[in-house]
This record gives C-alpha cells, structure tokens and sequence, in this order.
C-alpha cells in the first residue's frame, strides 16, 4: 500500500541559490512542500527567493521558505542547520543534495586541495545532511533523498575534471549504500544525473562557437532547461514514488541509453 506523507512535507535543499536549486525549490513549493533553502550565502538566498516569488506568483514565497546559509563541507555546520530548521519549520522528511562545485582539471593538473575541496561539498556535504536527517526520517517512517549526481559519473567526465568526475560517482555510491540501508524504514534514496542543463556552471564556459559545438553533440539538440531537472525532482519527491529507490535517474538528453 502507498504510505501517505506525513503532513507538513519539509525539504531542506543545498545548493539553492544555484540555478538548478532554484528550480528544485520552485518545483516543490508548487506541490505544496515547505522548503528550506540552503546555500552558503544569506545574501545570495535572499536574491534566489525574490526569484523565485517572480517565477511563482501564486505562491506566498516567503511564508513557504525558510533561509539556511551554511557551509555542507562542515559536519557541526550540517547537524545545526538541520537542528534550526526543524525548531523553526519542523522535521525535514525530504532532503534534495544539490550543492556542488565544478573544477575541470584532469588528473595531472589536479591538486591535493582541488581533489579534498570538491569532494567535501560534492560528496561530504550529501553524507552529513543525510546522517543529520536520517533518524527522524526513520522515527517518522517516511522520507526522500535525492542526490544532484552527473552524466560525468558516467562519461569519466567530458569537459568536467577527475576530481568532479569521481566525486558524483561517489555520490551515485552513497545513493545505492543510503538506499539499501533504509529500504525498510519507508524512506527511498535516489539520484539524478543531468547533462548541459542550462546553467551558468556550464554556459559561462563556453564561447559561442563551444556553445553550439556542445548542443550540436546532444543528441536531443539542446541543453536541458533547469525547469525539466526540477520537475525530477518534484517526481522523485512524491508519495507515488515510493516504490522507486537506489535508482539514478539519467537526464542526458539521449547521451547514453543504459
Ligand atoms: N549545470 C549542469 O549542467 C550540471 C550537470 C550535472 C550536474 N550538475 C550538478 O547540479 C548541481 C547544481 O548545479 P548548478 O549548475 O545549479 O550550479 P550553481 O553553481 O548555480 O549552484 C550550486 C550552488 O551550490 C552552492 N554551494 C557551493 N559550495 C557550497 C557549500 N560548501 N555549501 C553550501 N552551498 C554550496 C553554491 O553557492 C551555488 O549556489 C551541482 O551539484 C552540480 O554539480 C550540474
């Protein structure tokens, strides 16, 4: 039988000052969810939910959010941001790890810190918010994870460097590990794998004539819309859903059928 979800829904999502965070969070406001916004900056969260109020104006955005400015790289950082928000809004029972950072070295070129700094909030981050949530998703026997991974987990990275490449593989790792822990606890545990979503982590990049080069090489023939990736998200998130865990999502555009 479908369990209901408990009622308030709470997502705590990283990385949503980002482009792709925005979009989860909008996604999520619209099926009604309270969401707490988590991203290093109060500034830039506070520029995010004026954004977002634009995007949705049916929504009261700043009563449905909640703004967490902290740093996933740090564990302490992690369990007191979960700790606020839960006095402030209540339990988090669906937590969306999307922060990240992008490097493009290759193994040669990469240092001893660029590897450390990305895996601590790529891969790090993801395991402290989930260790910070888990057990009252447990007590609540109902909960969503769902982990922003990477084509690159996959392609060994196309622009993308070592250090990013293997961080999201370890991700897709922790997503099946998470999974197959809490399969009889209610709680599902998944990824999604985009490719060339329409961000600036991508576009800023290129020049015009990569642009092209780039969405010519897709073979849907465009980038994927951060709207598409929120929509993921919404899915993943929903009670129906429920029968769907350790699964990674791929969000490529036809780049590899598997
Ligand atoms: N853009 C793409 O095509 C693409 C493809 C595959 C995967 N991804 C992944 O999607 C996610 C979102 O990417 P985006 O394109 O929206 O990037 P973005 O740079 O717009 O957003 C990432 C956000 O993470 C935040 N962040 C970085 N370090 C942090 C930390 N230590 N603590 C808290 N927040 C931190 C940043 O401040 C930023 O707001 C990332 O995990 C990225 O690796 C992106």
């Amino acid at each position: 039988m479908v369990t209901s979800h408990p009622e308030p829904r709470i997502a705590l999502v990283t990385g949503a000052a980002g482009t792709m965070g925005k979009a989860a969070v909008a996604a999520l406001l619209k099926d009604g969810v309270h969401v707490v916004m988590a991203d290093l900056d109060e500034k830039a969260l506070d520029r995010a939910r004026v954004d977002i109020s634009a995007s949705c104006p049916s929504i009261d955005v700043g009563r449905k959010t909640h703004l967490s400015p902290f740093d996933v790289s740090n564990r302490e950082a992690c369990r007191d941001a979960v700790r606020r928000a839960t006095d402030a809004v209540g339990s988090i029972n669906i937590l969306v790890n999307n922060a990240g950072i992008l490097t493009n070295n290759k193994a040669l070129e990469t240092s001893q810190t660029e590897w450390r700094t990305v895996f601590a909030v790529n891969l790090d981050g993801a395991f402290f918010l989930s260790q910070a949530v888990l057990t009252s998703m447990r007590e609540k026997r109902w909960g969503r994870i769902i982990n922003t991974c990477s084509y690159a987990a996959k392609s060994g990275g196309l622009t993308a460097g070592t250090a990013y490449s293997v961080s999201k593989a370890a991700l897709v790792g922790l997503t099946f590990s998470l999974a197959a822990e809490t399969t009889k606890d209610n709680i599902t545990v998944n990824g999604i794998a985009p490719a060339y979503v329409r961000t600036p982590m991508v576009t800023e990049q290129l020049t015009d004539e990569q642009r092209k080069r780039v969405e010519e090489g897709i073979p849907v023939g465009r980038f994927c819309e951060p709207e598409e990736f929120g929509h993921v998200v919404s899915f993943l998130a929903s009670p129906l859903a429920g029968f769907i865990t350790g699964e990674i999502i791929d969000q490529n555009g036809g780049l590899q059928f598997d």
